[in-house]
C-alpha cells in the first residue's frame, strides 16, 4: 500500500510519517527532508533551494518532480509514503503520469486537518537535530536535555523557516496552491480526512484506522 500524507504545514507530517516507518515498515519520501539534506550538503540543489525554502516559498514544480521520481524508482517495490509531495495541482497530474508507468497506485491520499493557530504554535515551537533529523517540540514533545537530540546526541535547532515571517508565508501558500488537492484526491476517490489534533499516538490511530479499513 502506498500513500500520500498531506496537510498544511506543522500539520505533523513528519512526525507521523516517522511513526508508520517505524511501526508499519513504510518506506519515507520527503521533499522537504531530501531538500534539506542537499542544502546541508551544499550542493548545486542545495543553493539553489535554500534562499527559496528559508522564505517559505515553493521550490520549482520541475525540481522536486524530478527529486520524487528518482526516489520512488530507487525503492522498487516497497510501500511507500508521500510526505510533503504534492503540494501543486501541478505535481499531482505529474505524480499520476509517473506511477502510472511504474504500474503503482496511491491507494490513500491522508489529509491532517489542523487549526492555524495550533499550527502557528506547532511550527514555532518545533526544534530539529542537525544530525539526524529528528523532529521536537519545546512542550509538545521536549528533548530529555535542552539543545540535544534524544536519539543521537546531536544539536536541535530552529528552522529558518520556522520563524514568524516564514510561517505566515508558509501558511499562505499552503492555501493558495496546496489546499486545492483536496478537491484533486476527492474527485479520484481517494481522499480520506482526519483531524491532525490530539495526541501523536492517537493521531497516529486515526491513521492506523484509516490502513486497515
Ligand atoms: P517541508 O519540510 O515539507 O515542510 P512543511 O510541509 O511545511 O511541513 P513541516 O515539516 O513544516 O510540518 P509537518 O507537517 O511535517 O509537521 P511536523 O511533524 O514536523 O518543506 C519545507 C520547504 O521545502 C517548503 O516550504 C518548500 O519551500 C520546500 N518544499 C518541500 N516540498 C516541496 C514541494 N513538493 N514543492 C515545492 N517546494 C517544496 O510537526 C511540527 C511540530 O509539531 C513538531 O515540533 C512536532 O513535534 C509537533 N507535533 C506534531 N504532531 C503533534 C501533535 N499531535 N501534538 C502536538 N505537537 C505535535
Amino acid at each position: 500500500m502506498n500513500i500520500l500524507l498531506f496537510g498544511p504545514p506543522g500539520a505533523g507530517k513528519g512526525t507521523q510519517s516517522a511513526l508508520l516507518v517505524e511501526k508499519n515498515g513504510f518506506a519515507h519520501i520527503s521533499t522537504g527532508d531530501i531538500l534539506r539534506s542537499a542544502i546541508k550538503n551544499q550542493t548545486a540543489l542545495g543553493l539553489k533551494a535554500k534562499e527559496v525554502i528559508d522564505k517559505g516559498e515553493l521550490v520549482s514544480d520541475e525540481i522536486v518532480i524530478g527529486l520524487v521520481d528518482e526516489a520512488i524508482t530507487n525503492l522498487k517495490n516497497k510501500s511507500f509514503i508521500l510526505d510533503g509531495f504534492p503540494r501543486t495541482v501541478i505535481q499531482s497530474e505529474r505524480l499520476d503520469e509517473m506511477l502510472t508507468k511504474m504500474d503503482k497506485k496511491i491507494d490513500k491520499s491522508i489529509f491532517l486537518d489542523v487549526e492555524t493557530d495550533f499550527l502557528i504554535k506547532r511550527l514555532s515551537g518545533r526544534r530539529v537535530c542537525k544530525s539526524c533529523g529528528a523532529s521536537f517540540h519545546i512542550e509538545a514533545n521536549p528533548t530529555q536535555s535542552e539543545g540535544v537530540c534524544d536519539k543521537c546526541g546531536g544539536e536541535t535547532y530552529q528552522r529558518a523557516d520556522d520563524e514568524a515571517d516564514s510561517i505566515a508565508k508558509r501558511l499562505d501558500v499552503y492555501e493558495k496552491s496546496t489546499a486545492p488537492l483536496k478537491d484533486y484526491y476527492q474527485a479520484q476517490g481517494s481522499l480520506v480526512k482526519i483531524s491532525g489534533l490530539g495526541s501523536m499516538d492517537e493521531v497516529y490511530g486515526r491513521i492506523n484506522e484509516v490502513l486497515k479499513a
